[in-house]
């Protein structure tokens, strides 16, 4: 198994040398390096690689055909984020195509190892925009016109990295070969930190969704404005981010402003305008709409209070995905093979995938790796090397009871 020569090799690749995150988004120059470091693994393997309309790159064993079994995950990241969120799953696939040919297999099924573009949404905020595109569950046009900060467009930027934007689309025939699809994915929380289990199954993803809050006031003068003359757009901000906090505590939910732009960003100005962008995030969809009206009506409320203007407007929108329970008790028994002690665990989460988005089309399945301290999305984020090579194992033996079916 090659696990520890792939992880040397990509590791490096966008990381900032000051904070030791990441800043791997889609088209940017890490992005093109974290591709092309795939690309060159899957050729050094004898694997076909393939680029699909919507620049996910496939990496076929066998020639592509119905029944095929497919792994992957991203290389993107969120901005500084860390370095397992993504390419652990990558690395894991490719490691395990080592593994299954260390094993003797050649497959009957083709297998593909898959890199989906953009799953963060950490440059053009809609996320899981590559496998989205191709399954039909987004307007090519509407992806074409997303912005980044600089005002750059996803057309220009995918054009820039050398492919066509206007070929984006649909691709049911790739996923109409897919008989089964498998991720595997460094756990986001500290569900196995204190078990003896280095990988378990996923069971279901939260419903989530993202949302804008543009919230215009009027500049003015810090010093001379009176505090009954300003329209402010901060304060009704401030008290939206707390509502976000208050509204998820009640709900057993979660509700995050991390991301916000102030216009014109001045100490000493009345700021025109604050546009916040709220992620929420619950365990079914009524009570994420219950979380997210809260957080609505302490915006508006607060807005006309300061005399402010809000306007809200939905990025994105995931529904509850459960996973196939036949696929996911079939990977629990594979799993339950190899572990330390019965009863691997079968684990909900909060956090997006893309194969949460593929699971409406193709029959999906997740494998999570220990995280010793839970923190994702940071550089902080970590798993241990020993159990990064059991999940490289874990990933090979579900694939071969796949692929042997
Ligand atoms: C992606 O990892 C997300 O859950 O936001
Ligand atoms: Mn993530
Ligand atoms: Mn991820
Ligand atoms: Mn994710």
């Amino acid at each position: 198994m090659d696990f520890d020569h792939l992880w040397a090799e990509l590791a490096p690749v966008g990381r900032d040398p000051d904070s030791g995150g990441y800043h791997r988004h889609a088209w940017n120059a890490a992005d093109a390096e974290a591709r092309a470091w795939f690309t060159d693994a899957a050729r050094a393997r004898d694997l076909d690689v393939r680029t699909d309309r919507n620049g996910n790159l496939w990496a076929w064993w066998g020639e592509p055909a119905p029944g095929a079994v497919a792994t992957g995950s991203h290389l993107d990241s969120v901005p500084d984020g860390g370095a397992f969120d993504g390419p652990l799953g990558v690395a894991s696939a490719l490691a395990a195509v080592d593994v299954l040919r260390e094993r003797g297999l050649t497959p009957d099924r083709p297998l593909a190892l898959a890199v989906f573009v953009e799953e963060e949404g950490g440059r053009f905020g809609v996320p899981c925009l590559g496998i989205r595109l191709t399954a039909g569950e987004i307007d090519p046009d509407r992806v074409r016109a997303l912005t980044d900060a600089d005002g750059t467009t996803w057309a220009e930027a995918m054009a820039r990295a050398g492919l066509d934007p206007a070929a984006l689309g649909p691709d049911p025939h790739t996923l109409g070969l897919l008989d089964a699809f498998v991720e595997l994915h460094v756990e986001q929380g500290r569900h196995l930190a204190d078990t003896p289990h280095a990988v378990a199954a996923a069971s279901t993803v939260w419903p989530h969704g993202r949302w804008r809050l543009d919230l215009t006031g009027r500049a003015d003068h810090a010093g001379t404005t009176r505090l009954e003359d300003r329209a402010d757009p901060m304060l009704p901000f401030a008290r939206t981010v707390l509502a976000a906090r208050e509204s998820a505590a009640a709900h057993d939910a979660r509700a995050t402003v991390g991301k916000v732009r102030a216009v014109p960003n001045g100490t000493n100005a009345i700021a025109s305008r604050v546009s916040g962008w709220l992620d929420a995030r619950a365990a079914d969809r009524s009570t994420l709409e219950a979380v997210v009206a809260g957080v609505r009506g302490e915006a508006e409320r607060s807005a006309a209070e300061h005399g402010v203007e809000l306007r809200v407007a939905q990025e994105s929108d995931t529904p509850v995905v459960e996973f196939p329970h036949a696929l996911r008790d079939r990977v629990a028994a594979v799993l339950e093979r190899r572990a330390p002690e019965p009863g691997v665990p079968v684990l909900p989460t909060g956090a997006g995938h893309d194969a949460a988005v593929l699971a409406a089309h193709v029959p999906t399945a997740m494998l999570y790796v220990r995280n010793p301290t839970g923190v994702s999305h940071s550089p902080h984020e970590w798993a241990d090397p020993e159990d990064c090579h059991v999940g490289v194992t874990a990933l090979a033996d579900v694939l071969q009871d796949l692929l042997e079916r």
